[in-house]
């Protein structure tokens, strides 16, 4: 596969379009946002709130990295207001300790990228993961702020909390709490359960997975674009984009399959739905009524704990790796997948607003 192969699909969205660069131990991050409408005011501050609930070195999940991520508004705005010219956001990385990685000269983690990298490409920056490193999602979360600053005239509200780590599940949902549990958990009972298992498992030198919902309050009708831009097809696509997802699920989901039509469909009375098994989304476009997703996310594969490999040569080896990790992709997702749904929402407001005809 190795020769004349470039590396594509950086880019995400039609008109409110990103691109992300950079790697996890080169000299930064960043995004290029094409298609940002203008007039919109913007400045560094705006970014804070957003890149410190997905930064590293926060919480007791969390890799120790420290990584002040702040965004530098390289292109795009002109006295606090964006112009309609292409955004640049960088982020630069500080706190990269690359030592850990020289081991993956020559052996693949399983359960990462790194084997597939080196099948693909032959020759590829794996410190600290590279172009492959969660790293890259600070550049989405950047990304986040701008299409939340398009929404947010519209009211449209996106959230996402932990719903499910290692196995706890939370039960009461009280949205209200979300920031006071370290997992963005709306359960608090849950959420000192899964500080206990997360210390467990640490120890241990393994690793958790789980689920988080995400539900968008106050999007119009009508967004999605039949068919291959489906709204919720976008919105699957946004959410597998991220590392560690293996799962996604709109409404009702997989459990759709096990309920018969007259339990699955949602009554339609003249206020509106009785129930939400569709999640929002009718015929791949929005029907008014709450967008509930929900994203299953695997265990972080770099563990501390001795695993079977081979080397570069194909030869049995065994690997044992170091280095800072988180325990779970959870709770940095968790502002990832606030971001992600944010772009696509953003991306098909505009897109409805320009193919929208006068008379209408
Ligand atoms: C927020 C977040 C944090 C992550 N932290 C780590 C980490 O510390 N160490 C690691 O090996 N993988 C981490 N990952 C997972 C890898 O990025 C991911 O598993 C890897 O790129 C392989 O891709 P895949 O899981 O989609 O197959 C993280 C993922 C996310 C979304």
């Amino acid at each position: 596969m190795q020769d004349d192969i470039r590396m594509a699909g950086n880019s995400f969205g039609k008109i409110f379009r990103i691109t992300t660069f950079g790697e996890s131990h080169g000299e930064g991050v960043g995004v290029v946002i094409d298609g940002c409408p203008p007039r919109i005011p913007l400045t560094r501050e705006d970014f804070v709130r957003d890149m410190a609930r997905r930064r590293p070195g926060g919480t007791p999940v969390a890799s120790p990295r420290q990584e002040a991520d702040r965004v530098e508004i390289q292109s795009g705005v002109f006295e606090g207001i964006t112009t309609g010219a292409p955004l640049m956001l960088f982020i630069r990385n500080q706190d990269a300790d690359s030592r850990p990685y020289e081991v993956l000269r020559q052996v693949f983690r399983p359960g990462h990228g790194d084997y597939s990298y080196f099948k693909k490409y032959g020759h590829f920056d794996f410190r600290g993961g590279g172009r492959y490193s969660a790293r890259e999602t600070a550049a989405r979360v950047a990304a986040g702020v701008v299409a939340g600053k398009i929404l947010d005239p519209v009211g449209v509200k996106v959230m996402a909390y932990t719903v499910e780590l290692g196995g706890v599940k939370a039960k009461d949902m009280d949205l209200s709490l979300i920031e006071k549990s370290s997992f963005f958990c709306p359960d608090m009972l849950a959420s000192k359960k899964m500080e206990e298992i997360v210390s467990n498992v640490r120890k241990e030198g393994n690793s958790l997975g789980g689920i988080v919902e995400i539900l968008v309050k106050g999007c119009p009708a009508g967004l999605g674009e039949p068919v291959f831009d489906k709204l919720d097809a976008d919105l699957a696509k946004a959410l597998m984009s991220v590392g560690t997802v293996k799962g996604v699920e709109i409404g009702a989901g997989f459990e759709a399959a096990r309920l018969t039509g007259s339990e699955n469909n949602d009554p339609i009375a003249p206020g509106g739905f009785r129930s939400n098994h569709a999640g929002g989304i009718l015929g791949g476009i929005s029907n008014g009524d709450d967008i509930v997703l929900r994203a299953a996310l695997k265990p972080i594969p770099s563990i501390n704990l001795e695993q079977d490999t081979i080397d570069r040569q194909g030869e049995p080896s065994k690997l044992k790796f170091t280095g800072r990790h988180d325990i779970a992709s959870i709770p940095r997702i968790v502002p990832v997948f606030e971001a992600m749904v944010k772009i696509v929402l953003a991306d098909h407001y505009l897109c409805a607003k320009a193919t929208q005809s006068k008379g209408h």
